[in-house]
Formats: structure tokens, C-alpha cells, sequence
């Protein structure tokens, strides 16, 4: 999720044309990539977020029982506490993954982040954090890519220089949380794009932009017509960066050839992010088909948004310290604000508490012990004494802030680590190693001479000239079809 600061001028006509009507106070959920807001009632009051409403006006899949039983089942791993719990709550074709890993053992991992300039707040980490743990549950190669090019276009204010050195500080906040140098290239767009090896990157781009119109941008993202048009190339750029083909040099492939590998063209790719991305991914998913080389939608795992101390709806913003635990957070900080700035379930005096009982589902200490702790158990008994009464709100803090001390200080203590050179081996574009499925064979992923590469059917052999033709024949109705919804769309905002 990007970080709340003032909105630039695209990001608030983007508002203005997305906002529902308004009734007294009321204001619907607001969620895209530059805008994050909750509802509010009649009387202006924040609401909670209704993650079940977006996954629905989206079309995405809730995360359930069955989806995770069967993770389990093909990693050997117990599903993370953010799954087992939904604070992961919605996904794309995770189950499609699920399947490669099986049969082909490998995929790409990617995320990524839009620089900014405070120290990451425990809001910012945890899309990291689970992209470690599923890179560590699958042991696949991972992409992180930091768009300062996309902080430039979209803010008004920062100049190149300004979201690059963000970049960099992020990078090695990002690098605190653990990742394996050895399985993880981490790129600045500005840096990588000059680079020389990103030559397939820049030719994904070109081909991925001849195929979007401006009538499709602006139904997907609310741009308009002075919207700078660095915006509209962008938005190919972080679609592309979801295929493997875009990084020959993972696999260790030639990067100076013309030709990009059909092979990896066909790899599929995980995103884990935040819900509010899904638009971009929306328009890889509805377009990467019809790349000469085409590659499968990519699937994704959505993350909620973690709330902000002063509880549900609330925003973590650099601008209010005391809106978030930031990772440069001393001990004492970190005491000082779950104790006067986090919002209580609980009631106003002590004797009323132990009658009534507390509400650990508003309680944002609670709400923090939930995504930190990892002990079910614990938890539940957390929750349960609350609601009896039995357990106070200074008890619930006080294990709240054992934990989050430990966890700031935890990634203090890598961070510090972190040197300019740990920083410049994660960002040298370079051949990465990995197992994958260790149950199954490691192919090499050799690359093709021929331009083009053969299609391949849904049995895996290469399709027939008739079996393409109608192949791409169906795309291109549908893409149709899709091209002018979107242009009505945007001729009705
Ligand atoms: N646009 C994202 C942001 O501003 C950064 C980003 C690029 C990203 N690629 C991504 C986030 C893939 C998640 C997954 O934060």
C-alpha cells in the first residue's frame, strides 16, 4: 500500500471521478493504488474496512479452508498465521500455482514497493515478511521491484534524485527482513532501466504498451487527459515486471540476444500485495495472453491493510508518528505509543471491565497480537479473557509491546547489517540460485533461437496452426469486447 501523503494532481482527480455520491457523511470504501479510504457513515465516522465487498466487486477468490488444506498438502508447510487467520484474505489462481509447483517445481516470485522517505512502518514490512516466508516454503527466485520511477510521475513535489535515495533506504529496510542474496534480485526502476540488462524488461514494455489503449488506462486507473503520460507507460512497466522473460539473467541467459525465451515467457508468477494493487495486475492478467510470446495470468495473494493505532479505518502515516510503530522506533517509543495511542476494546474503568469484559476484535493492541503472534493458542486465550473480563487492557498492551519491542529490535539489529555493499550485491542483476519443489526434477530453462517460440496447449504440446489461430481469435473478441466496456467506462467519468 502506498503511504499516505498529500495527493498529487493525478491521484486527486482520480478521487474525485472514482467517489461514490455522497449522502450526509456518508462515503463508500475507497480503494485503488493511490487512494485508500475507508467508508464512513452519516455522521462521518471511519469504518471498518469490507474486505469481503472488494473481493467481491473484483472478482477475486476468498481464501478458505479448502485452498490452504491444500497448500499444506503440496509445500509439507503449515499455512502462515496471516493465512490461517485471513489477514491474507483473497487470492487469484492459487491454486493454478499450486499446480505448476507440482508438476514444474518452480515459479517467479514478485512484489514491490513505492519508495518513500520515513523508515518503514510494521505496515510496510508485512507484505516482505510473508514474501519471505513463501519464498522460503518454495524456495523460488524472487523479483522485488522499487518504483521510484512511479513516485516521480505521481508526486508533484520529489525529483529523481530524492526517490532513488528512498529507493536505497528502502531496499536495505527491505533486506532487514532477511532475504537470501542468493535467490533475491531487488532492482530500482531508474537504476535498472539504464542498466544494460534490461534490455527484455524494455521489450516486454514497448510490446505490453502497443497493446493497451488510453481508453483501457483510463478505465482501469481513472486517468484522464492531463494525466502526465509517464503514468501510462508505467503501468506497463509494473505489469511486465510479473514475467520471467523480463530477467534472462536470473536463468542465466544470454542478455545481449534480440530474442526473449518463450520458456520463460511461460513462467508462471506469484504476487503477493496488498488489495490495492490488483488493478495493475487486472491489466496484465487481461493482456499477457496476447504477447507474441505470451505468458499466463499471473496469480496473486491479497493482503488487508493493518490498522493504524488509533484503530479501525485509521491510516499509518509518516506525518503522524504516533499513527504507527515505525521500524527506527526506540524501546520507549514503542512503549509509549501502544500505552497512550493505541485504541482499547476494553472498558472506561477497571471494575467495568471485569463486569462487562472487553471487545478484543476492536482492541488495536490485540489486532497487533493477532498478526505477530504465532501461537494460536495464546491468542485465543488472549481473546477469550478479554471478552470475560478477566484479562485488562494493560495486560493485553503489555504483551503487546513485549512483542513488538522484540520484533523492532529484531530488525534493528539486521538492519544495521546492512551495509552499501550488502545493498549493491541484492541490486546487481545476476544468474540467482534455487531448488524449487524438491520433489521434482530441475529443468534448465535453455533459451530458444527462434522469435516467436511455439504456443503450447493445454496438454503442453506445441498447438496446431488452427488450434492457435482460433486461440487468438478468442482473445482478440474478448479484448475487444473489454476495450469497449473500458471506453465507456471513461466516457462516463
Ligand atoms: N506500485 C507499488 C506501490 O506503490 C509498488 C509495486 C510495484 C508493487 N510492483 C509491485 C507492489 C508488485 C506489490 C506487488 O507500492
Amino acid at each position: 500500500m502506498t503511504e499516505p501523503e498529500p495527493p498529487s494532481v493525478a491521484a486527486l482527480s482520480l478521487a474525485e471521478t472514482a467517489t461514490e455520491p455522497v449522502h450526509g457523511k456518508k462515503k463508500e470504501q475507497e480503494i485503488n493504488p493511490w487512494d485508500v479510504q475507508a467508508a464512513t457513515d452519516e455522521q462521518g465516522n471511519v469504518l471498518e474496512f469490507d474486505y469481503p465487498a472488494i473481493s467481491q466487486k473484483w472478482a477475486t477468490k476468498l481464501i478458505d479452508d479448502e485452498i490452504l488444506a491444500r497448500f499444506e498438502r503440496v509445500t509439507g508447510h503449515k499455512p502462515h498465521r496471516w493465512l490461517r487467520r485471513r489477514l491474507f484474505f483473497s487470492h487469484r489462481d492459487l491454486e493454478l500455482i499450486l499446480d505448476t509447483y507440482e508438476r514444474d517445481g518452480e515459479f517467479l516470485l514478485y512484489t514491490g514497493r513505492g519508495p518513500s522517505s520515513d523508515s518503514m512502518h510494521i505496515g510496510h514490512t508485512i507484505p516482505f515478511e510473508f514474501t519471505k516466508w513463501l519464498q522460503d516454503v518454495f524456495d523460488v527466485p524472487l523479483v522485488i521491484m522499487l518504483t521510484d520511477d512511479e513516485k516521480f510521475l505521481f508526486k508533484e513535489k520529489l525529483t529523481q534524485p530524492e526517490v532513488y535515495e528512498f529507493a536505497r533506504g528502502n531496499a536495505k529496510d527491505i533486506i532487514s527482513i532477511g532475504f537470501d542474496p542468493k535467490k533475491t534480485f531487488i532492482y530500482i526502476d531508474s537504476e535498472f532501466f539504464t542498466s544494460g540488462y534490461n534490455r527484455h524488461f524494455s521489450l516486454n514494455a514497448t510490446e505490453f504498451e502497443k497493446l493497451i489503449t488510453n481508453n483501457q488506462v483510463r478505465g482501469a486507473f481513472g486517468f484522464h487527459g492531463s494525466t502526465n503520460i509517464g503514468s501510462n507507460a508505467f503501468a506497463a512497466k509494473q505489469c511486465v515486471a510479473a514475467f520471467a522473460s523480463s530477467y534472462p539473467f536470473i536463468w542465466g541467459n544470454d542478455i545481449k540476444t534480440y530474442h526473449r525465451s518463450a520458456k520463460l515467457a511461460a513462467m508462471p508468477c506469484l504476487i503477493p500485495c496488498a488489495i490495492d494493487q490488483d488493478p495493475y495486475f487486472r491489466l496484465v492478467r487481461d493482456n499477457c495472453s496476447r504477447m507474441a510470446q505470451p505468458s499466463p495470468k499471473p496469480a496473486l495473494i491479497h493482503s488487508k491493510f493493518l490498522t493504524a493505532l488509533q484503530g479501525a479505518g485509521g491510516k499509518m502515516s509518516a506525518s503522524n508518528p504516533n499513527s504507527a510503530i515505525f521500524m527506527s522506533d526506540t524501546e520507549n517509543q514503542v512503549k509509549k505509543k501502544i500505552n497512550s495511542h493505541a485504541f482499547s476494546g476494553g472498558q472506561e474503568t477497571e471494575a467495568l471491565h471485569r463486569e462487562k469484559g472487553g471487545n478484543p476484535d476492536i482492541d488495536v493492541p490485540y489486532q497487533y497480537l493477532a498478526y505477530f503472534e504465532d501461537d494460536d493458542e495464546k491468542l485465543l486465550k488472549l481473546a477469550d479473557g478479554y471478552r470475560k473480563g478477566e484479562i485488562l487492557t494493560g495486560e493485553m498492551k503489555k504483551e503487546c509491546i513485549t512483542l513488538m519491542q522484540k520484533y523492532v529490535k529484531g530488525f534493528q539489529e539486521a538492519r544495521s547489517k546492512v551495509t552499501d555493499e550488502v545493498l549493491a550485491e541484492f541490486l546487481r542483476p545476476r544468474k540467482l540460485e534455487w531448488t524449487g519443489n524438491p520433489r521434482v526434477e530441475k529443468k534448465e530453462v535453455k533459451e530458444e533461437a527462434v522469435e516467436g517460440g511455439a504456443q503450447l496447449g493445454e496438454d503442453g504440446k506445441p498447438m496446431t496452426k488452427n488450434q492457435l489461430k482460433k486461440l487468438l481469435k478468442a482473445q482478440e473478441t474478448e479484448r475487444k469486447k473489454k476495450e469497449k466496456e473500458a471506453a465507456k467506462a471513461a466516457a462516463q467519468s
